[in-house]
């Protein structure tokens, strides 16, 4: 029986609904005058259940304007099928980007993300633009839901991301001197870092640095403050929580690539100077008929460097339409990433960039292309859930040493 979403309720939409005159139904309601046709009292009987539905979801709710407290936040036991969750080694992360407007509104987004994956990452409300839409005046609310469901359900949480060339608020002026610039990225990631100490088990700290030919991106923190800007952010957020895992994250580099080389030159140079790089982040926004080349090899070189890795945003766009060999093409790639990452024990954390068709940047960022998460729009597995699936059973050799 297929389930459909409407208005936020579930209705059964397989056979109609119990006829509205039966002996519950009147003793239920006040007398009234007795409507001319049966239609009438059909959509008398909805109206009052749902206004019914509505008061009950307020209630639990905890009546904050719907938006559920910590305690609410508690999700139903798991799906019959088989979960990502429950399918991962118990050192493994399986992670997705949560997008909060659906975390707030949507309880089958909700029971989902719950019951797949035991790690979360913000897609967009940690962001310094989201974070700190005008001097001192931090949201925290949607970052504090995110991490209070995130509790509530067991999962760890990855911040994203504190320095970044994108997402500065747009009352930060380049006009600045060097010195207030690198004061007040000093106090961002202090500030941030700070409130989710112990909340947070790793930030992405700088995020993209590198330009596609490998050398420093432009950004307003290159040019005020000089290639110095990386190994200050590090030490601010290990100053500010020692106990959380820095990464520096990037795209582009989940093969052997120019760019992964430079980034490779880039951690190990940092490494060097004492700069607290604990962890590489490789985003892999993939498509699905481009395989990065020796993606485990990759991993393993910068893992020699002594740091922890992570695959940080993953998702395997298609160019639509989406068809049953394509999806096909898609579980297979992301099985292979799953896979290069278990095959290298510092692989600490596999993470989404979104879970379901219905809420992925793809969609809007690379026209032409989507149908790039496990589940489709209905929140229904697609064969690279059960790819996915299928590779976290995989059994493994303990490895070596
Ligand atoms: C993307 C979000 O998914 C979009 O919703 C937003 O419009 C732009 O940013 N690399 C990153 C992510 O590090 O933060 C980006 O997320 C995707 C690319």
């Amino acid at each position: 029986m297929a389930e459909e979403v409407r208005g936020g309720t579930v209705c059964a939409s397989g056979p109609a609904a119990p006829e509205p005159d039966t002996p519950r139904l009147r003793a239920l309601l006040p007398p009234l005058r007795p409507p001319a046709d049966r239609r009438r009292w059909i959509a008398v009987a909805v109206v009052l259940l749902l206004l019914v539905v509505v008061a009950v979801s307020c209630v639990d709710a905890g009546g904050d304007g719907g938006r559920p407290s910590s305690a609410a936040w508690q999700t139903p036991a798991g799906p019959d099928r088989p979960t990502l969750r429950r399918a991962a080694p118990p050192n493994v992360r399986i992670g997705t980007a949560v997008d909060s407007r659906l975390l707030d509104t949507d309880p089958r987004y909700r029971s989902t993300l719950a019951a797949d994956f035991n790690a979360v990452t913000p897609e967009y409300v940690m962001k310094w633009a989201a974070l700190e839409r005008a001097p001192d005046r931090y949201d925290w609310e949607p970052p504090d839901r995110l991490v209070a469901f995130a509790e509530a359900n067991g999962q760890a949480v990855y911040g994203h991301a504190l320095v970044w060339h994108s997402s500065v608020p747009a009352w930060v002026s380049e006009s600045w001197s060097p010195a207030q610039l690198r004061e007040l990225l000093r106090k961002h990631i202090t500030t941030v870092v700070s409130r989710y100490r112990g909340k947070v088990w790793a930030w992405d700290v700088v995020n993209e640095a590198l330009a596609e030919n490998g050398t420093l991106r432009q950004s307003i923190w290159l040019r005020k403050l000089g290639p110095g800007y990386l190994a200050d952010a590090f030490r601010w957020a290990h100053e500010a929580d020692p106990d959380a895992r820095l990464f520096i994250n990037d795209y582009g580099t989940e093969g052997r690539t120019k760019k992964a080389d430079a980034l490779w030159r880039l951690v190990r140079q940092l490494r060097s100077q004492g700069v607290p790089v604990q962890g590489v982040g490789f985003q892999s926004h993939l498509r699905a008929d481009q395989d990065p080349t020796d993606i485990a090899g990759n991993l393993r070189r910068f893992a020699a460097l002594g740091v922890a890795v992570a695959v940080t945003e993953l998702d395997v766009r298609l160019q639509l339409p989406a068809t049953p060999e394509k999806l096909v093409g898609q579980a297979l790639l992301y099985q292979h990433v799953l896979e290069a990452c278990l095959a290298v024990p510092t692989c600490e954390s596999f993470t989404l960039w979104g879970f379901t068709d219905a809420s992925s940047w793809i969609t809007y960022h690379y026209p032409g292309y989507g149908a790039a998460c496990v589940f489709d729009g209905e929140l229904k597995p697609k064969p690279a859930h059960a790819s996915l699936i299928a590779e976290l059973r995989e059994p493994r050799s303990a490895p070596p040493g």
